[in-house]
């Protein structure tokens, strides 16, 4: 019998062709290759030309990598679904009922990302949080310990188990919302979701034993964490906007006279003769001396900063051998120079190199990297490399990071400065990102997240309805990868809240006294990948299955259970050991959610509590710190700036609760790069059981002295 086909079934045959050949599924071979001890990549997709890590020029630190113990995929291969469509690539990832999800960026309102849609851009943060972000990040991590990179410069959309599909494995309940009060407007969905506008992208998954594992593995591939100079630990203040060379000379002489600790200072644009946009030459009103003017304050311990953005000026001397390599829009009437061609950053780099480096300044504020979309460059610009609008948005803050993260390099001299722009790829960059916003709490969630994503985040301090607010602020900013007043526009003072100043300068010296802490801190991010600021969720111990066994809770105040359930956006780890607990204006009692074991008062040593929910008091002139039982933090004498290097200072060795414990303490000369050659130190300081109580020992394990001398111990908990 002859099979008849109508015209109908034809067209249908035809129809359904074309559909099956547009949408492929690229996954049928499901093909992850592994990289790296639990790194995969997705082998049927490349990476785009233009691309995050690239730009960052990001590369793995393999044999750090290589340490880590072998772990299986950590997800169903087959529930990870894959395909392109229509130019462009969408992604689905499996989600448990009781998985939360961190990460993707600098994100202020929450940190728990599950329920969330972003659409990662970079711009400057606008007080929602829909993926417009200074370092919209498309890394997330999972608390079932795995991790995944979207290696894309690309406006991502990421659906973090928002939407439910019909082909959903594990279907929320229907319910009736007339008469169910459990109705949900947003049902409970098992997948992550993406969509990639673009037919390429680097897909990698990340696995360990635990969260803050995956978060090294992440900082790690991208080449670990930056290592700032000692300086950069210390206290730093930026001056009004058109201040003169004698104005922050004498602002200097104010911070001394006060005893106030200063590292380094910060002009903002008016040290240039031309700013929105840039000519990069000093003022010859305001600094008719330049060179000088920065050696006067490097005579006094204080370093440089000049704050600057990317868009140069028509009458700059730099703007005719920057045009070549300018996209087709301006900024502000300044090009954009094309920092993805080398030619464009050698332009740069020489002027720099010789007007700026060649005299002392010892970083940039790089500022207008990231939006606004008013003012930027627009998505149909175009640029000499014929790198998109969008992808240049993208790696813009990446590019500039680099480009003056090698000048500094070449020099083998350290810098340490701030960026508005950010993205993955940039845990190795000494830059610390800032921003308008200027919401306290939020600033802290803010912090809080950078902890997922490798980057570095200051709730900066600037100005203050109250003396209250001033110091409830500053006590936050010590606690942070940059301790930072900017006084651009105020002009305020540490001082100008006299009620609160004691308060003021004890914690700014408590920074400086736990300058040894610190610094290690940034040395276990610099080798081994660990942020510096740790989210409780990536802390061991907080999320636990177990059953609490000592203390008297109840399963419904257990505060495992509770770190699963609520969002908790107010507390985080500085380092191993300390975990803060920040006030906000107003707050007379805070909870404080501990990690199991018992903990301690920073201040005095006392036993707070274990296995429970504390409440604190929020005594005015102390930021509540706690110390877990074991903890040991090295410390230094109050000074007003940090030690030079050869500088020997004696070193108070702090032991907290009365568990053993045993401390890595790191050093090396604080400004170059020779430890890149094995010019550092690591000493073990232990604290260990003897007949008579414990007893504190220090065994120097690599290098030689650098700063630090004669340990005395000292038992906090007696
Ligand atoms: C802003 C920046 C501020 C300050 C100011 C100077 O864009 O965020 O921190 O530098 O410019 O004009």
């Amino acid at each position: 019998m002859k099979l008849m086909l109508s015209n109908n079934m034809w067209l249908l045959f035809i129809v359904l062709f074309l559909y099956s050949s547009s949408c492929t599924k690229i996954n049928e071979n499901r093909q992850w290759t592994q990289v790296a001890k639990g790194i995969w990549k997705y082998t049927d997709l490349n990476k785009e030309k233009t691309n995050l890590l690239d730009a960052a020029n990001a590369i793995p630190l393999w044999p750090k990598l290589d340490a880590y113990a072998e772990v299986p995929f950590p997800l169903d291969q087959n529930l990870i679904k894959i395909t392109r469509q229509n130019g462009k690539i969408y992604l689905r990832f499996p989600l448990e009922k009781d998985e939360q999800i961190y990460g993707l960026g600098l994100q202020f309102k929450q940190v728990n990302q599950r329920g969330h849609i972003f659409n990662l851009h970079v711009d400057h943060y606008g007080g929602a949080d829909n993926g417009r972000t200074h370092a919209p990040v498309p890394f997330y991590v999972s608390s079932k310990g795995y991790g995944v990179l979207i290696n894309s410069a690309r406006y991502i959309t990421v659906y973090v188990g928002t939407a439910v599909r019909l082909d959903s494995r594990d279907k929320p309940t229907v319910y009736n919302r007339n008469t169910d009060k459990d109705w949900q407007a947003q049902p409970m969905s098992d997948a992550v979701e993406v969509l990639i506008p673009a037919e390429e992208a680097e897909i990698i998954v990340f696995a360990a034993k635990s969260p803050l594992d995956v978060v090294r593995k992440y900082n790690l591939y991208n080449g670990g964490g930056c290592l700032p100079p000692k300086w950069g630990l210390g206290f730093t203040y930026r001056t009004h906007t058109l201040h003169t060379d004698t104005d922050v000379l004498e602002e200097v002489n104010e911070f001394e006279e006060h005893e106030f600790p200063l590292d380094f200072i910060g002009l903002e644009p008016g040290w240039m003769n031309m700013s929105y946009p840039c000519s990069y030459e000093w003022d010859s009103t305001r600094y008719p001396k330049p060179a000088e003017f920065v050696n006067a304050l490097r005579k006094r311990n204080v370093r440089t900063n000049l704050w600057v953005n990317p868009y140069i000026a028509p009458k700059a001397k730099l703007y005719n051998q920057m045009l070549p390599y300018a996209g087709s829009h301006v900024v502000w009437n300044g090009i954009v120079p094309d920092y993805s061609l080398q030619e464009a950053r050698k332009v740069f780099s020489d002027f720099f190199e010789k007007e700026q480096l060649n005299i002392g300044v010892s970083g940039l504020k790089i500022d207008e990297a990231d939006g606004y979309d008013h003012w930027l460059w627009p998505d149909v610009a175009t640029f000499p490399s014929g790198v998109d609008a969008e992808q240049m948005r993208q790696t813009y803050g990446l590019l500039l990071q680099d480009m003056i993260s090698n000048e500094y390099h070449k020099r083998n001299i350290r810098t340490y400065g701030l960026v508005r722009a950010s993205n993955a790829g940039a845990s190795r960059f000494p830059f610390v990102i800032y921003n308008d916003y200027y919401n306290h709490e939020d600033f802290i969630t803010a912090l809080i997240n950078s902890g997922f994503s490798g980057i570095l985040w200051t709730p900066e301090v600037r100005s203050s309805a109250s003396g209250e607010e001033w110091l409830r602020r500053m006590q936050t900013v010590c606690f942070s990868p940059m301790a930072m007043i900017n006084a651009w526009s105020s002009g305020t003072k540490p001082w100008s809240y006299p009620e609160v100043f004691e308060a003021v300068k004890k914690v700014a010296l408590l920074r400086m006294q736990l300058l040894p802490y610190i610094y290690t801190t940034f040395a276990d991010y610099h080798y081994n990948g660990t942020p510096p600021i740790r989210p409780m969720p990536l802390v061991d111990g907080f999320v636990s299955k177990e059953k609490v066994t000592a203390g008297t809770l109840d399963d419904t105040e257990n505060p495992y259970n509770l770190a699963t359930r609520k969002d908790i956006k107010d507390q985080y780890m500085f380092g191993e050991s300390i975990l803060v607990a920040p006030v906000f204006t107003g707050q007379k009692l805070r909870t404080v959610i501990l990690p199991k074991g018992k903990w301690y008062d920073f201040y005095n040593g006392d036993y707070v509590g274990e296995n429970e929910i504390i409440t604190v008091e929020s005594r005015l002139d102390e930021i509540p710190l706690l110390v877990k039982d074991g903890g040991i933090i090295p410390m230094i004498p109050a000074r007003l700036h940090v030690p030079v290097n050869g500088e020997k200072l004696p070193l108070e060795v702090r032991h907290y609760g009365a568990l053993e414990g045993k401390y890595l303490l790191y050093d090396d000369d604080g400004e170059t790069f020779d430890y890149e050659n094995g010019y550092y130190s690591w000493t073990e300081l232990s604290a260990t059981n003897v007949p008579t109580g414990l007893a504190g020992k220090d065994k120097r394990m690599s290098g030689k002295i650098f700063n630090y001398t004669d340990i005395v111990w000292k038992f906090m908990t007696r």
